[in-house]
């Protein structure tokens, strides 16, 4: 038997254990042209609320009483794929729950981990956190050495390795933006950011005049409201806002949210703004996967996790992130493998 989280309500608010059932079900059983996979990590997204709320296109639909939905590290124990060899270490789309049955029709396709870094890195640095952080600064942004780069949601999963990242593609000053001094101080003692703002107790008019007079040439966003208007009116020439995420906005109904004043400056500035989604960007993964793990393996990637134990904490893991609790990327250890990865 296994546990697993079904789905059984749609959160209004934040979401928490009354949205989920835990349950005990049978280990699924091998199915031609698939694998059944152990579920090592989870880990957790703010994009996940949406699927809840079943408010995105590119997550099929969430039945009330269904497994949530999200994806993991496991290791393959039983397989008819040819692509998922009994013992691989793949990052999959596992859902909320101790084992799955998988095969390579998922989108994106099951991708395989090295397993000389610290599996866990699997959820994070080496995945679509760290690809994330690597597409949007490169492919997205653009950037250039002299770049005074600003960075939101500094000390979260993504957020967490824009400095390092921007740094090994040349950039030379990263500022974040996060909420509290804990999280302020680790963005500078242990993700390579530069300068910091504490948004929940500096004013935060009065900390960008200081931290950039001569203006913002590229801006790494995650929170996007108010704080990506405030930015837009500081914009140089040129500039590129890059449109990660908006997490300040995803438990504001529409038309409560906020109302832009500062878009125009785009044209005033011959600026750039534009989003992207990591899912978009499969074709790249083998690349980017092994110039991350390079960098973490050099040291100039050092990636800040967040762990709990126990697949019984997933709900508080995800709750997490909307009551800012997490420091780097957060997800929960679920077992050990069966077989040396
Ligand atoms: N474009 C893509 O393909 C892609 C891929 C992955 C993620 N994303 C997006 O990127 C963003 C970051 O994702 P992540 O996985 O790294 O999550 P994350 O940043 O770890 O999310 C949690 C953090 O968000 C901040 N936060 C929560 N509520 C907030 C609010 N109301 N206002 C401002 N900040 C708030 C908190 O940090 P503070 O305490 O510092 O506020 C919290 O610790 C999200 O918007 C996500 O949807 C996009």
């Amino acid at each position: 038997m296994q546990r697993q989280w079904r789905l059984a309500s749609r959160p209004e608010g934040i979401p928490d254990r009354s949205h989920f059932d835990l349950v005990e079900v049978p280990i699924p059983a091998i199915e031609p042209g698939k694998a059944v996979v152990k579920t090592l990590y989870l880990g957790v997204a703010p994009v996940m609320l949406r699927y809840m709320r079943n408010e995105t296109d590119f997550e099929s639909p969430i039945a009330l009483g269904s497994v949530m939905a999200g994806r993991g590290v496991a290791q393959v124990i039983e397989s008819d794929c040819i692509d998922l060899p009994v013992g691989a270490i793949v990052q999959a789309r596992v859902g909320w729950q101790e084992y799955a049955l998988i095969d390579t029709s998922q989108r994106p396709a099951p991708f395989v981990l090295p397993t000389d870094l610290p599996l866990s890195h699997g959820i994070g640095a080496v995945s679509l956190s760290g690809i994330t952080a690597l597409v949007g600064l490169r492919d997205i942004g653009n950037v250039k050495p002299s770049d005074r780069i600003l960075v939101s949601g500094a000390a979260g999963g993504v957020g967490s390795h824009v400095a390092e990242i921007a740094k090994a593609l040349g950039a030379t000053t990263v500022v974040g933006i996060a909420g509290g001094p804990e999280k302020c101080r680790r963005l500078s003692t242990a993700m390579g950011y530069d300068e910091v703002i504490d948004y929940k107790n500096q004013d935060i008019d009065q900390a960008l005049d200081k931290t950039f007079p001569d203006g913002i040439d590229l801006y790494f966003d995650n929170v996007g409201g108010a704080l990506l208007d405030n930015v837009l009116g500081r914009i140089n020439r040129r500039a590129r806002i890059v449109i990660c995420g908006s997490i300040s906005e995803y438990l504001i109904d529409k038309e409560k949210r906020h109302k832009f004043i500062n878009v125009q400056n785009l044209g005033r500035q011959d600026a750039k703004m534009e989003g992207f989604f990591v899912f978009d960007y499969e074709n790249q993964y083998p690349a980017c996967i092994d110039t991350l793990a390079n960098w973490v393996r050099n040291k100039t990637l050092n990636p800040v996790e967040d762990i709990s134990e126990g697949i019984e904490t997933m709900p508080d893991a995800l709750a997490d992130l909307y009551l800012g609790n997490n420091v780097g990327v957060r997800m929960v250890k679920v077992a050990e493998p069966d077989l040396p990865p």
